[in-house]
């Protein structure tokens, strides 16, 4: 398979639909699972606005309309995720989530395996908790 690269990635993940659909799937495992419990809270009690977040993010990462920049401006992901302590353990409980709707997507395995290494720098650059003995 060619490589992939930021203007291949979104047609690979089946451009709106195919967003749309990983990132609710990626929500509701978020909503039910035990595992993701303590990411869960974090969130608003509705995730309709994450849900939407999430998908106008992705379609301008993964180099289609940029449509979370037309509404919101800069990511500055990190920045917004301020509000919320993250550490390893939230970082690994979202990841599960995202790994889980991947695995169950129909995105060929090169692109399942792609976006599993790219979503973990990403939340991995969001922790903000400090794993440190505290003394
Ligand atoms: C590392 C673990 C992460 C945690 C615990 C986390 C948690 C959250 C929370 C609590 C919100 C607010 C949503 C609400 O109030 O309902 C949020 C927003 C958001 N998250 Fe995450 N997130 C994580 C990783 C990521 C990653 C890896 C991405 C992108 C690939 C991402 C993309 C977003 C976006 C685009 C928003 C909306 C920002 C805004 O406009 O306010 N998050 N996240």
């Amino acid at each position: 398979m060619e490589e992939i690269n930021a203007s291949s990635l979104y047609s690979l993940m089946g451009g709106e639909t195919g967003i749309r659909t990983l990132v609710d799937r990626f929500y509701d495992v978020m909503d039910a699972a035990p595992e993701a419990k303590d990411v869960r809270v974090l969130h608003a009690a509705t995730l309709k606005q994450s849900r939407e977040k999430l998908f106008l993010f992705l379609s301008g990462w993964s180099g289609g309309p940029p449509l979370y920049i037309e509404k919101y401006g800069h990511p500055r992901l990190r920045q917004r995720h301020m509000p919320f302590s993250i550490g390893e353990r939230e970082r690994d409980q979202w990841l599960w989530c995202m790994n889980k709707a991947l695995d169950e997507s129909d995105y060929l395995p090169a692109v399942k395996e792609h976006l599993k290494t790219r979503f973990s720098e990403v939340a991995d650059f969001m922790r903000n908790r400090s794993e440190g003995l505290q003394i």
